[in-house]
């Protein structure tokens, strides 16, 4: 059934608090003082909903508790930091190909931890290396795996993934769609100290399936951090991303659907059910969970 639903990237109920959380000092920042990571946290990032949507997910599929994770693309790793404070017994690695994120990580989100990096590894290498443990559960998060554009290509990461998991792993990805995904369009969002997070939807060319994104930021002194980061992706369907993960070898591969916020018919809820189907809302967001 079709709805008007509206949820796009960083939008729903991971990000719908965030205005709230702004701090005093933010109000003084400006496209020259600002940290593009900490902003970009602040308004992209929810590790507590999707380390809560992983743990439910590997508990569903396996009956028992993950304990060792893979975060790829993991940039600041915000996500890994807080599956390591969930439980002492956790241990995880995160991939990435920049050293500048993982510095930054490094810093800021495993400096909270009581015994910090110990229980992390970090592997400065591409997603498509081998892990040093084998993981319960592996995830791309923010749509990162959309930097593949030729399905040989999705279809060797997944491959690797698979061969790299536990023999009960589970594999967990983010997507997003409909048919506002599609429009170029900019969506404007305050992140508190009179910021504004601006996800520009630049441009989709059909015959290729590139797609080109980036993310501003507006200050309350007029200035803009523009194309603080910029994406060259190519849109992948939920469907053939279902079919290239069974083409690698996995047993499953099953599409899970933000439900609507009670007051808010046009964010999410932050809770995230099994739906084979899904519902045809303009933009939706959503993860796949994939069974080695
Ligand atoms: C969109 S950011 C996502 C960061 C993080 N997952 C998050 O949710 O905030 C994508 C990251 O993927 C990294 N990256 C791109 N291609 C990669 C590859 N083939 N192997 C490892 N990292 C890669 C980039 O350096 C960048 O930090």
């Amino acid at each position: 059934m079709a709805s008007s639903t509206k949820r796009r990237p960083g939008k729903g109920k991971k990000n719908k608090d965030k205005e709230k959380n702004g701090r005093k000092r933010d109000r003084k920042l400006n496209a020259k003082t600002a940290d593009r990571y900490d902003l970009y946290q602040r308004a992209v990032n929810s590790p507590e909903t999707d380390v809560d949507f992983l743990i439910k997910a590997y508990e569903q599929a396996r009956g028992k508790k993950p304990h060792h994770l893979r975060e790829d693309f993991c940039g600041t790793a915000a996500l890994a930091a807080e599956w390591l404070s969930r439980d002492a017994g956790n241990s995880a690695e995160g991939f990435d190909l920049d050293p500048e994120p993982i510095e930054w990580g490094k810093r800021n989100n495993f400096t909270k931890l009581e015994d910090g990096e110990a229980r992390m590894t970090f592997h400065l290498k591409d997603v498509r290396n081998p892990a040093e443990k084998r993981p319960d559960v592996t995830t791309a998060a923010n749509f990162s795996y959309w930097c593949f554009h030729e399905r040989k290509e999705l279809l060797g990461y997944f491959q690797s993934v698979r061969a790299d998991l536990a023999d009960d792993g589970i594999l967990v990805v983010d997507l997003f769609g409909g048919p506002e995904a599609l429009t170029e369009m900019e969506e404007v969002r305050r992140i508190g100290g009179g910021i504004e997070y601006v996800w520009d939807q630049k441009t989709w060319w059909p015959g290729s399936g590139e797609y080109e994104s980036a993310i501003h930021f507006r200050f309350k002194d007029g200035s803009e951090m523009r194309s603080a980061f910029e994406y060259s992706w190519r849109f992948w369907h939920l469907t053939e991303i279902k079919d290239v993960l069974l083409d690698a070898g996995f047993v499953s591969a099953e599409p899970y659907f933000e439900g609507t916020d009670e007051d808010d018919e046009e964010a999410g809820d932050g809770i995230f059910e099994h739906d084979p189907r899904g519902e045809n809302c303009e933009a939706w967001i959503g993860y796949l969970v994939a069974k080695k």
